[in-house]
């Protein structure tokens, strides 16, 4: 495993010699969580004892609804926090040798791990340039947030504007440029969702249902540049129902539910034993309180906070 990016054969016959087992421990982890629980009340949704993620490799991250793992993302990306368990160690990760407990959005995402985020009704108010600089705002020394207020990302340097332009021709969004995001077909929505986690040059991408909502026309382009992100070294872990999407792209696959991670392997066995089938056949499917909810709340917050520090 010298050569990185890695090269895709060799990653995938090192991992098929793992032996499949949650928490099993990978050749060249950039991500380690340890004892991250979150409880709702009295309802645990997700106790993660122990997972390692693959340097550049794509994981996909399954599980029936409810399993926990939207959750799971904003509490390893700072945007929620673990609940504290008695008896049991407290909650920590490592990401690319920086090792987080309780910490900021702010901070995991100058680290170089960032998740997508939906286009909420604040974004889609903005056009798609707009939209592209608060990605630009993850940078080091910049605030996280501060693109969305004007005259503050009006100063920008245009080298941000150059990567935005650059990067929106590479997902096909640069004749949409100067449009409102909410007038974005479903699939371009994930396009620009994508395109905007990368200005910041992410060592890591966390894509929560990257396929959902996507016009069948689109998921080629998607794939696509979910293996480009890979060849260039990214590492990718995604949700994603779509179980052709992740036995199509997936170099391993770990497997949640009832907030635990069950199972965890290559995808062409994972997908197949007797213990995940089970898990998928007897969830419950509860109301999606996806992230939207969260990032409503908690985001929009966070936003308002430091917009408010910035201008002060
Ligand atoms: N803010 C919240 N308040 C209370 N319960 C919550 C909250 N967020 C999530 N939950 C609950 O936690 C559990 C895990 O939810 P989560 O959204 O993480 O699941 P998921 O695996 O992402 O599901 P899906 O595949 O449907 O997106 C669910 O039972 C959900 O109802
Ligand atoms: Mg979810």
């Amino acid at each position: 495993m010298t050569n990185y990016p890695y090269d895709r054969a060799a990653l995938r016959a090192n991992l098929a010699t793992l032996e499949q087992t949650p928490g099993v421990a990978k050749p060249d982890p950039i991500l380690t969580a340890d004892n991250v629980v979150r409880r709702f009340g009295g309802m645990t949704a997700v106790d993660v004892d122990h997972v390692e993620v693959q340097r550049g490799a794509i994981t996909a991250l399954i599980g029936p609804n409810g399993a926990g793992k939207t959750t799971f993302f904003n509490l390893l990306t700072g945007f929620d926090r673990p609940t504290p368990a008695s008896g049991r160690e407290k909650a920590s990760w490592s990401f690319d040798g920086k090792s987080f407990s309780r910490t900021s959005a702010t901070k995991v995402a100058r680290s170089g791990m960032i998740r997508t985020f939906q286009l909420t009704k604040a974004l889609t108010r903005m056009t798609v340039l707009e939209n592209m600089l608060i990605g630009a705002a993850n940078q080091p020394g910049e605030n996280l947030f501060v693109g969305l207020v004007k005259p503050l990302w009006a100063k920008r340097e245009r080298e941000n504007v150059e990567r935005a332009e650059e990067l929106l021709r590479r997902f096909k969004l640069d004749a949409k440029r100067d449009d409102m995001a909410g007038g974005l077909s479903g699939g371009q929505k994930k396009l620009l969702e994508m395109a905007r986690a990368l200005m910041s040059n992410p060592s890591m991408i966390m894509l929560d249902e990257p396929m959902a909502g996507v016009n069948p026309a689109l998921t080629q382009s998607l794939l696509e540049h979910i293996e480009t992100l890979r060849d260039e070294g990214t590492t990718v872990l995604f949700v994603e129902h779509d179980m052709h999407m992740v036995r199509h792209i997936s170099d391993w696959v770990v497997v949640m539910a009832q907030g635990k991670i069950i199972a965890e392997g290559l995808p062409e066995d994972v997908m197949t034993s007797s213990a995940v089938i089970d898990a998928y056949l007897g969830a419950h499917h509860d109301r999606d309180l996806g992230d939207d909810d969260v990032i409503n709340t908690e985001m929009i917050r966070t936003i308002e906070e430091q917009v408010r520090e910035e201008t002060r």
